[in-house]
C-alpha cells in the first residue's frame, strides 16, 4: 500500500482514521521540530540534500530519493504489513496469538524496552550534530545526515507506539524523549555510549560500525516480541539500519585503504607528517567504541533479560531460526565470570542469559569487518592486523567492571591501567591529531586526504554529484 506522501505525517498505519492519535502526534511534531532545530545537525537548516524518504514498505520500492532541506524532510510511521495468523514464538505464551495491544501485566515492562530503545535514536543525532562542519566529502555529508534524519525517523517510530498503545504516560514518556540530552550533567541519555561525544569522522564511522551495530541488535530481539505492533516496527526500523553500517563499515575500510596507500607510498608507519590516520590510532577508536557498545548488553546475567524472554517481550536473535523448544527449559549457556581475580567461565540458566548470548552474536558480527579490514591490510602487504579487545577490556557493567584489563584479556592492576591506558585507548595527543585533520571538503567529488573514495555513489549517481546544495 502507498501512503499519501502528501499527509503532514506519512503513514501506513491510517492514522487518518485515528483522530485522536492524530492530534496526539500533531502536538508532539512541533516539540520534535525544536528539537531538531536546537539539537540536530548544526548550520543545515537551508543545505537541500540528496535524501531517500521512506513512503511505504515494499521492499522494491520504499525510499523515494530527492533533494530536500532537513526541517522538510517527513518523517513518517511505517510498521512492516501485519500477519493475522502470527503467534508468539517463545516464553511461556509460546503458541499464543500474537498481542495487538498491550498486555496489561506487562505494561510497564513493555514501556520500558521501547522508551530505552527509542532514547537512541535522538541521542544520536545530539551526538553527532557538529560533524557537518568538518566533512570529509559532499558524499559523506550526505550519508551523515542520511543516518540522522533516519534516527529521528525511529524516534517516531518508538512515540507511536508510546502515544498509540500507552496513554497519557505513553504521552509523557514521548514528551521526555526531547527533554534528556546526550552528555547533559542534569538530564543524560539513558545509555552511557549515547552520552559520549562524536566529533570526529574516524569517531562517526565506528559509532555507525559499532552503536548502530548494537541497534540492529537490539531491533532484532525486539522484532521477535509477541507485541506485534513493536515487532513490525522493528523490522521496518532494520531496513534503515543496514545502511548505517553500511557507511559506518565502508568509512572504516575506506580510512584503512587510504592508511596502508600512504604507508606504502611514503614507506612509513607514522603518518602524521603526511595527512593520514596511524593504523594503530585507528586500533585505539576501536578499542573505545567496541568495549562501551559491549556494555549495551547489559549484565551477563539478568532476571530483567529473563523475565522480558519468559513474558514473551524481547526474544533471542533470529529466535524463530534456533532449533530449540524457545522456551528454554533446564537449558544453560556459558558466561564470563571472574575468578579470584581471573577470567573464567561458568555455565548459568540460558534463560538468565538473553544479554550475553546477544552480545555474543553482536562480537561475531563485528568481527566479520574487521576481517575484511585486515584484508585490505594484507592486500598492500603491511604486517599489522586490527583485532577487537578481549570482552574484559574498559568495561563499566558485568563482570569486568571492577577490574582492569589488556585488550589481550590479561588482568593488571590499577597502577598498570595508569600507566599503560594510552597504548590502548585514544589519548589526547590522538583525538588533538584526528581533530585536526578534520577540515571540511565540500566541492563535489573531492575527497579528504586521510579517506579513501568510496567505490560508487548514491543510488546510482556519480560521486561528483551535488549530494549537498549549500544556500
Ligand atoms: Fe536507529
Ligand atoms: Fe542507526
Amino acid at each position: 500500500m502507498n501512503v499519501d506522501y502528501n499527509e503532514t505525517i506519512p503513514n501506513n498505519v491510517n492514522l487518518a482514521d485515528d483522530r485522536r492519535l492524530l492530534r496526539a502526534l500533531e502536538r508532539w511534531q512541533p516539540a520534535y521540530l525544536k528539537w531538531w532545530e536546537d539539537m540536530g545537525p548544526a548550520d543545515s537548516r537551508n543545505h537541500e540534500i540528496y535524501l531517500r524518504t521512506a513512503i511505504s514498505v515494499e521492499t522494491d520500492g520504499w525510499a523515494n530519493f530527492g533533494h530536500v532541506r532537513m526541517p522538510e524532510y517527513r518523517w513518517g510511521i511505517f510498521l512492516t504489513p501485519p500477519d493475522p495468523d502470527r503467534k508468539i514464538n517463545f516464553g511461556m505464551h509460546k503458541g499464543e496469538a500474537a498481542w495487538q495491544a498491550v498486555p496489561g501485566e506487562y505494561r510497564s515492562e513493555l514501556r520500558r524496552l521501547i522508551v530505552t530503545q527509542g532514547d537512541t535514536e535522538p541521542a544520536s543525532v545530539e551526538q553527532q550534530r557538529r560533524l557537518g562542519r568538518t566533512c570529509p566529502s559532499l558524499y559523506d555529508l550526505r550519508n551523515l545526515y542520511q543516518v540522522n534524519v533516519e534516527e529521528g525517523r525511529h524516534l517516531w517510530a518508538m512515540v507511536y507506539l508510546l502515544h498509540a498503545y500507552f496513554g497519557r504516560d505513553g504521552r509523557e514518556e514521548a514528551d521526555m524523549m526531547l527533554e534528556r540530552h546526550a552528555g547533559d550533567p542534569d538530564r543524560p541519555r539513558i545509555l552511557q555510549a549515547f552520552n559520549e561525544q562524536t566529533d570526529d569522522w574516524l569517531s562517526f564511522f565506528m559509532f555507525t560500525y559499532f552503536q548502530d551495530r548494537d541497534g540492529k541488535y537490539q531491533l532484532a530481539s525486539l522484532a521477535e516480541s509477541g507485541f506485534d505492533p513493536l515487532s513490525r516496527t522493528c523490522r521496518f526500523m532494520l531496513t534503515e539500519e543496514a545502511h548505517h553500517m553500511f557507511v559506518g563499515e565502508t568509512g572504516l575500510a575506506r580510512i584503512v585503504q587510504r592508511s596502508c596507500e600512504l604507508m606504502r607510498e611514503h614507506d612509513t608507519e607514522d603518518l602524521r607528517a603526511v595527512g593520514g590516520i596511524d593504523l594503530a590510532i585507528i586500533q585505539r577508536f576501536m578499542n573505545f567504541h567496541f568495549s562501551i557498545c559491549l556494555d549495551l548488553f547489559g549484565q551477563e546475567k539478568s532476571t530483567n533479560a529473563a523475565n522480558y524472554f519468559t513474558m514473551g517481550l524481547k526474544g533471542r536473535f533470529q529466535e524463530t531460526r534456533i532449533d530449540d523448544d524457545h522456551q528454554l527449559d533446564g537449558m544453560v549457556y556459558r558466561v564470563p565470570v571472574l575468578d579470584g581475580g581471573r577470567i573464567g567461565t561458568q555455565e548459568i540458566a540460558a534463560v538468565t542469559a538473553s544479554n550475553e548470548r546477544l552480545r555474543d552474536e553482536y562480537t561475531k558480527d563485528s568481527q566479520r569487518g574487521v576481517d575484511r579490514f585486515n584484508k585490505i591490510i594484507r592486500d598492500h602487504g603491511i604486517d599489522f592486523e586490527l583485532t577487537l579487545p578481549h570482552a574484559a577490556f574498559n568495561r563499566s557493567i558485568g563482570a569486568f567492571a571492577g577490574i582492569h584489563a589488556t585488550p589481550a584479556g590479561q588482568v593488571i592492576d590499577d597502577a598498570e591501567w595508569a600507566r599503560r591506558q594510552g597504548e590502548w585507548l585514544p589519548t589526547p595527543a590522538d583525538h588533538d591529531y584526528v581533530n585536526s585533520l578534520m577540515v571540511p571538503v565540500t566541492e563535489p567529488g573531492r575527497m579528504a586526504g586521510w579517506i579513501a573514495p568510496p567505490r560508487r555513489g548514491i543510488h546510482g549517481q556519480p560521486l561528483d554529484y551535488d549530494y549537498v546544495r549549500f544556500h
